[in-house]
């Protein structure tokens, strides 16, 4: 994973770099009453890229993106007068258009990694995760270690592609990288994979909707907590602290924890 993540990276800087500046989009607009959080009266709006192919952090509803993540910018948007426009951007390009300022955050149940520090600035963290391995039951899979000689599916660029490929070599050709999770699941579904990894809430939710196909999950006990963060472009402090407040606020009065419930992440 590390080299996909870095060659993508190193794309988008130069593509990014290449291009005119452009603004980063954020514009003042008249407050609904109901939506203002703030005494201005005015709020204002950020457009936010997320990859909608990621239930239930993040997923199309006809022509509206919903999910966890949504609610928790929403949540934050109330707190601190401003209002985020979603749109879907694939996993593969998303931090290219945050780098080209097509959006001003990303939030896609992004994990903080010390990696994407040296490239993007967070904010602090708003939801815990790990990697989980799923399979069909009867596969012989108790831990990472019994993925090996096994094909494994991932969405490429993740974190779950890194455990993957750090068991089994980056260059290994039982690693079968998706752009989307979806199609990763799929390929698992189809026979075409024994397994897939992935964030343990995808997965969960996954397993829920397609329990009847007989599936099976594993946390290793050595895949570390990770954390899902808001990514914005480097050194954009405006929208880190507007954010950061936003979820301090969120924190403390309650409205994460009852997002979290609303998912069943939380009873
Ligand atoms: N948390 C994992 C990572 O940051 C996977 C995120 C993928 N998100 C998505 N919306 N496709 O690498």
């Amino acid at each position: 994973m590390k080299k996909n993540w870095k060659t993508a990276v190193a794309g988008s800087l130069i593509v990014g770099l290449s291009l005119v500046a452009v603004g980063c989009g954020s514009s003042e607009t008249t407050a609904p009453k109901d939506n203002a959080g703030g005494s201005t009266g005015t709020v204002k709006e950020y457009k936010v890229g997320t990859d909608a192919t990621y239930a239930p952090f993040e997923s199309k509803d006809g022509d509206t993106i919903k999910g966890f993540d949504i609610d928790v910018l929403n949540a934050i948007g109330a707190e601190v007068g401003a209002k985020f426009t979603y749109q879907h951007i694939s996993w593969d390009g998303i931090f290219l258009s945050l780098n080209q300022g097509d959006v001003d955050l990303v939030a896609s149940a992004v994990t903080i990694t010390d990696e994407r520090k040296k490239t993007f600035d967070f904010s602090d963290p708003y939801f815990d995760a790990t990697q989980m391995i799923i399979f069909k039951k009867g596969a012989d899979i108790k831990s990472l270690n019994d993925l090996k000689g096994k094909v494994v599916a991932v969405q490429s660029a993740t974190t779950g592609e890194e455990v993957v490929s750090n068991l089994l070599g980056t260059d290994s050709k039982d690693i079968k990288r998706f752009e989307a999770m979806p199609l990763a699941l799929l390929e698992l579904k189809n026979g075409n994979a024994e397994a897939a990894v992935g964030d343990n809430g995808v997965v969960l939710e996954y397993v829920k909707n397609n329990g009847a196909d007989g599936l099976e999950t594993v946390v290793d006990t050595s895949f570390e907590k990770e954390n899902y963060g808001f990514v914005v472009k480097k050194n954009n402090s405006e929208v880190q602290k507007l954010l950061n407040d936003g979820i301090k606020k969120i924190k403390e009065n309650g409205k994460l924890d009852e997002i979290n419930k609303k998912y069943g992440f939380k009873k």
